[in-house]
């Protein structure tokens, strides 16, 4: 079979099982099979896949099928300026949570030396992307999840940001060591009974711990407050990625635990997504 056989022979097959991007993630999954770019590919449609080539290219367009998103069958994502390494562990970085990271450099001038805390690090993409950003700054990231601090480490191998991060494998209930300039926190948001209602690439491949907020959906958001309270250094600020109808709740959250709301940041389609406070 060669290249342009190969895409639209899986083309129908994803088509078949309601995959709205068939096609071009036909041609992601191939240019992931023979090891070249997608330009490549269709340069050389004429070009034989060998039987090992096809076997593999089968195999990944079979867990495509199965709606497994393509982040996770090609093992990357794209985030801010880097490439991040991620596994089934890891929530697949989302472009939304590149607000996050953008305020979080709004705040920090070029050569300041911040100490930045990350709660429920993940694959690491918020914390390296502003590390990368600012090289006077250092940071701690934790994460209840060890098999995502893995993933997290690896990429802060690949991004040579190691030796200005450390990793702590814990619940945020149980930490409570040393006074931070910067929190950032993406914790999962969502009620658990909503849970149900996501996506199913999402909700049968992403992790529980990554999403699940509890009955109110509050739990962590919650928990993240309360500890950033003790955690930040007095002026210290707080930056909090949110689920867009839980602004009103979370800005009454923070006032209670003596902070200041400095801003609510939109996301690319104009929702709340992103609230900035300042321990006072
Ligand atoms: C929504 S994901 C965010 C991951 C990453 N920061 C991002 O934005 O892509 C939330 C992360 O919080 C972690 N987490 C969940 N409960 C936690 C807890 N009690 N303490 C610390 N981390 C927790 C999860 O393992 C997950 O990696």
């Amino acid at each position: 079979m060669n290249y342009n056989s190969a895409i639209n022979f899986a083309s129908k097959i994803l088509k078949k099982n309601l995959i709205k991007t068939a096609s071009i993630d036909s041609e992601i999954i191939l240019s992931k099979t023979v090891n070249l770019t997608r330009e490549q590919i269709l340069l050389n449609l004429n070009k034989k896949l060998s039987f090992k080539e096809l076997k593999y290219f089968k195999k990944l367009i079979n867990r495509r099928k199965k709606k497994e998103p393509i982040a996770y069958i090609l093992e990357k994502k794209e985030f801010w300026k880097q490439s991040f390494q991620i596994n089934s562990n890891v929530l697949i970085p989302r472009p939304d949570t590149e607000i996050l990271v953008e305020e979080v450099l709004k705040c920090l001038p070029l050569s300041s030396s911040k100490s930045i805390l990350e709660i429920g690090t993940g694959s690491g993409c918020i914390v390296l992307s502003v590390l990368s950003e600012r090289k006077n700054c250092y940071a701690k990231a934790l994460d209840i999840s060890k098999k995502a601090l893995k993933v997290a480490e690896c990429n802060a191998k690949i991004q040579h940001l190691r030796n200005r991060i450390q990793f702590i494998y814990s619940g945020i209930d149980k930490f409570c060591i040393g006074k931070y300039d910067i929190i950032i926190s993406n914790p999962p948001y969502i009620k658990s009974a909503s849970i149900k209602n996501l996506d199913e690439d999402v909700r049968l491949y992403e992790p529980r711990i990554a999403l699940d907020g509890g009955y109110d959906g509050y739990s962590l958001i919650r928990e993240v407050i309360k500890k950033s309270s003790y955690l930040l250094k007095n002026g210290g600020k707080l930056f909090l990625e949110i689920g867009f109808e839980q602004i009103n709740e979370v800005k009454k959250l923070l006032k209670d635990n003596h902070f200041y709301v400095n801003k609510i940041a939109k996301d690319l389609r104009k929702i709340n997504r992103c609230i900035i406070s300042t321990k006072i």
